[in-house]
């Protein structure tokens, strides 16, 4: 790293412990002498938005926000996934698994029609879809696996491409760790693989925590962990995995989060597509906005929270409450709060058998994914 960008980082650090101190001017100048030479900086403009907002007008905050908003989006624009192609290996892994019968790859689509035809009903519904309890299921789960897991790998690349990492993170540590909320069959994983690998070259190791309440480790384990070599070329990468079967829920209860230390180290903590699920089975909106208060509370400094999920409008009006009320409490610093994210168009190289299958059943055509952000960082 170059001495500006060293200084630029000290200066973050300490506007950022202001801020958190209450010592609003002296943040605000710290993040001006930011803006100065780095006009992008998203923690700094984000940092400048949080003090702003407790002096200055509306118009002003919002003239500031927009600034920021089209920041990321020039930014977001700039992130583009490296052109891969999950669905051959996802086929073969589910055909290996379902032993007994040896069909090709054609006709194996076909026998899962229904689970898919099933699980994209589920999705469909505008509301929050009744389709928790049957996550469990194994049929369900290898439908998930080839519909929308090739989608959900590039999200989290996307949002944490666009943050200018090298500013956010501290390369000379050579570990990140992740933790993964409600992850599933985890496509996640590749996505933060891919990230670590392109923009975190120095990186040597990458710990990787999975907290999840269903059992999908017959995925991860047998799919998802071995496309490292598809999704990384770094080969002295060294990943360590740790998996926790929890309902997330119980995390409004901090003394049940505490049990789980691995929380106050990691780098990052994303909950990708699962927030929907949280909504629904939440007994309350305290007590979600508990569960991540907790989390916040126990994160380390300089970290971030990333939550993605697809557009419904539970979620919307959730995220919306909660945005305000973090500010409000000042466990946090929104870098980000995307509710009308742009669709985007995953970066696949086409599959001859998927697409001939997708060619005959185009109900099984997905081409886009829209999904809502928040990115919080703990100050
Ligand atoms: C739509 S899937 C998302 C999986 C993955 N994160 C992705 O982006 O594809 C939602 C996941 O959240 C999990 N989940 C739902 N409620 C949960 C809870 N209370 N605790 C832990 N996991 C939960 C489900 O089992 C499922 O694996």
């Amino acid at each position: 790293m170059n001495g500006d960008a060293n200084q630029i980082k000290h200066r973050l650090s300490m506007g950022l412990n202001y801020l958190k101190l209450g010592e609003n001017q002296k943040a605000l100048n710290l993040f001006e002498q930011i803006l100065k030479t780095d006009p992008d900086n998203i923690p700094a403009l984000s940092g400048k938005i949080k003090v702003i907002s407790q002096s200055e007008t509306d118009e002003k905050k919002q003239e500031l926000i927009n600034n920021l908003d089209s920041i990321l989006r020039k930014k977001a624009h700039n992130v583009v996934f490296p052109k891969h192609n999950p669905y051959q290996t996802i086929i073969s892994f589910l055909q290996t698994t379902d032993s007994g019968e040896s069909l090709n790859k054609n006709d194996y689509l076909y026998k899962l029609s229904p689970s898919l035809l099933r699980l994209k009903d589920a999705f469909k519904s505008p509301e929050v879809p009744d389709i928790d309890e049957e996550y469990n299921e194994r049929e369900l789960q290898k439908a998930y696996l080839v519909r929308y897991f090739p989608f959900y790998i590039e999200t989290i690349y996307r949002e944490l491409g666009a943050l200018d990492p090298a500013q956010i993170f501290n390369e000379p540590d050579l570990q990140f760790s992740v933790c993964l909320y409600g992850c599933g069959p985890c496509p996640e994983y590749l996505g933060i693989l891919r990230f670590v690998t392109d923009y975190l070259p120095d990186m040597n190791q990458l710990d990787v925590y999975f907290f999840e309440k269903y059992d999908w480790d017959w995925i991860r384990d047998g799919y998802t962990l071995c496309q490292k070599s598809e999704y990384s070329t770094k080969k002295s990468l060294k990943c360590n995995f740790h998996s926790y079967p929890v309902d997330v829920l119980s995390f409004d209860n901090g003394d049940i989060l505490k049990r789980y230390q691995v929380i106050g180290a990691a780098n990052i903590h994303v909950f990708q597509n699962c927030l929907r699920d949280l909504v629904k089975a939440a007994s309350s909106y305290d007590s979600l906005y508990r569960l991540f208060e907790n989390i916040l509370e126990e994160m380390a400094y300089g970290s971030l929270l990333v939550i993605t999920d697809l557009r419904y409008s539970k979620t919307r009006f959730f995220l919306e409450r909660f945005i305000t009320d973090i500010e409000k409490d000042m466990k946090g610093i929104v870098l980000k709060a995307s509710l009308d994210n742009p669709e985007y168009r995953p970066n696949f190289y086409p599959d001859p058998e998927f697409t001939e299958f997708v060619k005959q059943n185009p109900s099984q055509r997905k081409t886009w994914s829209r999904y809502y952000s928040v990115i919080i960082m703990k100050i």
